[in-house]
């Protein structure tokens, strides 16, 4: 037996940590594997690194990715030469790590190649599962740097505003902002007030507070505006870049309160992480799962988590869009009985 490793779209803390689980055990049942570079660019270029125990042990703790990953390569209207390269390699299936472009991107595959996916983005918005691999870490990033800013924050009395990533889903912001016990946190999925946000932020001006924490989405935004839009990558499945809001309401605050205002956005760091002890374990049973199911020839299948445990599921789920915070999520109610503006 021969599978493939791909890795589709961006990276993530836990990609490393996930392919040197799936290769162990994969070569324990004598099953060849074979590392595709650069995400499905390098199916189409035949860019192929056969990997087992001599080049894969030990690199479960680094950041960023042994095989490389692209997030700016699409597969639309090239489907058909996909599917040809990927034949030509002569393989039993795919384990694919990716987020839901990666996945929306392979739809049409899913027929033609046998694949398992796995869930990996530290936005953790792919549907079918309740948390993906490299959330956990991204999230440690965002509060680590809260913590660190609210010093400097409190030494000049200052509103600080950290931008995180997370495109159109809230999950870093509202997690993250609440184990940092954030002031205010904004999500794409609850367009906030910017007057109720001025009233709240006066209140706590004449309250005396020093400073203020605020946990930003970057693809936030105000009741009757849109996101901000940083740039666009056009060969991207999801061509626009969100980020911006941060810097735009430090200054419109600023102005409108008389508070001095700064802000920072995190952007590549929160990917760029050694993975945590919890996105550690989450990719050792993804991984297991994921070659476990492989080697007894059980092919599209998503595995993910579920009730709290890591199982499998159709393939098709992972195909379902983003999965956004809800707004019945006990953290955004937790976040009021908090009083934190939310
Ligand atoms: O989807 C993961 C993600 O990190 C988003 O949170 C972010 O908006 C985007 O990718 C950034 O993409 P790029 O690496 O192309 O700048």
């Amino acid at each position: 037996m021969r599978v493939g490793i791909l890795t589709g779209g961006g990276d993530a803390p836990g990609l490393n940590s996930v392919i040197e689980t799936c290769v162990r055990h994969l070569q324990k049942s004598h099953i060849d594997v074979l590392g595709i570079l650069d995400g499905f660019e390098g199916l189409f270029q035949g860019n192929i690194l056969p990997l087992n125990s001599g080049n894969i042990l030990g690199i479960h703790s680094l950041a960023g990715t042994y095989l490389g990953a692209s997030n700016q390569s699409s597969l639309s209207g090239r489907e058909a030469e996909f599917l040809q390269k990927y034949r030509s390699l002569n393989l039993d299936g795919l384990l694919v790590c990716g987020g839901d472009g990666t996945f929306a991107a392979l739809k049409g595959l899913a027929q033609e190649i046998p694949i398992i996916g796995l869930p990996k983005t530290i936005d953790n918005d792919i549907a079918g599962s309740e948390v993906s691999f490299g959330y956990d870490t991204a999230c440690e990033v965002i509060v680590q740097s809260a913590e660190a800013l609210r010093a400097t924050a409190d030494a000049h009395r200052r509103i600080f505003f950290i931008e995180t990533m997370g495109r159109t889903s809230g999950w870093l912001a509202l997690r993250s902002g609440l184990a940092t016990y954030a002031d205010i946190i904004l999500l794409p999925e609850r367009p906030f007030n910017r007057e109720a946000l001025k009233a709240f932020v006066l209140a706590k001006k004449v309250e005396g507070r020093r400073s203020l924490m605020c946990v930003v989405a970057e693809g936030a935004f105000a009741q009757g505006e849109s996101e901000t839009v940083a740039f666009e990558v056009a060969q991207s499945p999801k061509s626009e870049r969100l980020g911006g809001i941060s810097a735009e309401l430090a200054r419109w605050l600023e102005k409108e309160t008389g508070w001095s205002s700064r802000n920072m956005v995190l952007g590549h760091l929160q990917r760029a992480r050694s993975p945590s002890v919890t996105d550690q374990i989450l990719t050792r049973e993804l991984g297991l799962e994921a070659a476990q199911l492989a080697i007894g020839g059980v092919w599209n299948r998503a595995v993910l988590v579920k009730d709290g445990r890591v199982t499998h599921d159709e393939l098709s789920v992972f195909m379902q869009g983003t999965r956004t915070v809800p707004e019945a999520h006990p953290w955004i109610q937790r976040c009021r009985d908090l009083d934190i503006f939310i």
